[in-house]
């Protein structure tokens, strides 16, 4: 089962590559708060955020959506947004984020009301019929559990190993189904969902090309210098998958639809590479570095600290995230290079509104 981001603000702070590359999803959510059919007043417009971690970066997501539903309806029907996120993520920092951040959609909105729910979105998590949009952005490459070990690296896209390659490639289809049916569940009749996810580009790419290759490196010379296991580092695993368009469209190939849900539009774009694009100006290698491992310790560092022996409480868990961030900084500072950064958008709809 994947670990949730580092808490504490760290992702919250640390995920400005996210935020960039979920912006082109703000226009698909846009147009679907423009267009979902709407409950009539006094019932509720239900909003729901999947995988919503820290909560900064949905904020301006779900404020454009509510603006865009107040043209319809002038403040009638209440609104209530539900974040939900796996259990041992850190709601604190959340509900902080909403009460205090200057970006949060509870400033001066009238009628709106925040929730959260701390259970896997491979479920049924919300009452049926309650969700008029969903959001969801990064956050569905996160697989359900890690199908099998990966012996080469610790991202199965940079794996040559054919056995796990095909087990990942298993379980992401399954996933990708259990998600669609437990939101086609909690969607109304036009109610609409809106994902932005990593993605395989048209040329099969997932990307992040130097960084994993930085990154596995990096701990190959921490069992080298006897800071950690072969055998633990045997076991750390990333559960998250690139997916291609056919992937994302297989559910919807046979018959147009699946469970009463359509593809409305579907689109693999490039990522903004905003790291690299900031280093073009400052030419500041330790910068770009530093940024890149910051990136991978708030998304990423949790996953692989739970294989240390005694998993995210072993006694040497902060050492080993500090340890990996800094020495993979150093890495990626030698030599800077642009980052592809695969993603899709979709915007798909439950019939029958
Ligand atoms: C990279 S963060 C994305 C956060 C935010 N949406 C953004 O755009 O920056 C991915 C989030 O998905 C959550 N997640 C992963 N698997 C999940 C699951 N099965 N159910 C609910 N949330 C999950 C993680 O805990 C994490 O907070």
């Amino acid at each position: 089962v994947p670990s949730p981001m580092e808490g504490h603000g760290v992702y919250n702070q640390d995920s400005q590559v996210q935020a960039a590359g979920a912006s082109p999803g703000l226009a698909f959510f846009e147009e679907a708060a423009a267009t979902a059919t709407l409950p009539s007043p006094p019932q509720r417009i239900g909003i729901a955020d999947y995988g919503c971690a820290e909560g900064r970066n949905s904020l301006a997501p779900i404020a454009s959506a509510i603006a865009a539903l107040r043209r319809r309806d002038d403040d009638a029907c209440p609104i209530v947004v539900v974040h939900t996120d796996l259990p041992g993520n850190d709601w604190t920092v959340l509900f902080d984020t909403l009460a205090h951040d200057p970006g949060s959609y509870l400033r001066g909105s009238v009628n709106v009301f925040a929730s959260a729910v701390g259970l896997s979105f491979y479920n049924q998590i919300l009452p049926p019929e309650s969700v008029t949009l969903g959001w969801s952005a990064w956050s569905v490459q996160w697989l359900s559990r890690t199908p099998a070990a990966i012996p080469d690296q610790v991202q199965v896209a940079a794996s040559r190993n054919p056995e796990a390659r095909a087990a990942f490639t298993r379980q992401a289809a399954e996933d990708w189904i259990a998600f669609l049916r437990s939101r086609a569940q909690e969607l109304r009749a036009g109610g609409q969902l809106v994902i932005v996810t990593m993605a395989l580009d048209e040329r099969g790419d997932f990307g992040y090309g130097v960084l994993l290759h930085a990154l596995y490196e990096t701990l190959e010379e921490m069992v080298a210098s006897g800071f950690i296991q072969a055998e633990e580092k045997r076991r750390m695993v990333i559960p998250t998958v690139g997916r291609s368009r056919d992937d994302f469209l297989a559910p919807f190939a046979q018959t147009g639809t699946f469970a009463q849900l359509s593809m409305e539009r579907i689109e693999i774009f490039a990522g903004e590479d905003r790291i690299w694009n900031d280093f073009q100006h400052d030419g500041d290698a330790q910068r770009f570095g530093a940024r890149w491992a910051a990136f991978s310790r708030a998304s990423v560092f949790q996953s692989l600290a739970s294989a240390l022996d005694g998993g995210l409480s072993d006694p040497r868990a902060g050492a080993f995230v500090s340890k990996l961030e800094a020495r993979l900084a150093a890495r990626l500072a030698i030599d800077p290079r642009p980052t592809n950064i695969p993603l899709a958008r979709l915007r798909i709809v439950k019939n029958g509104g």
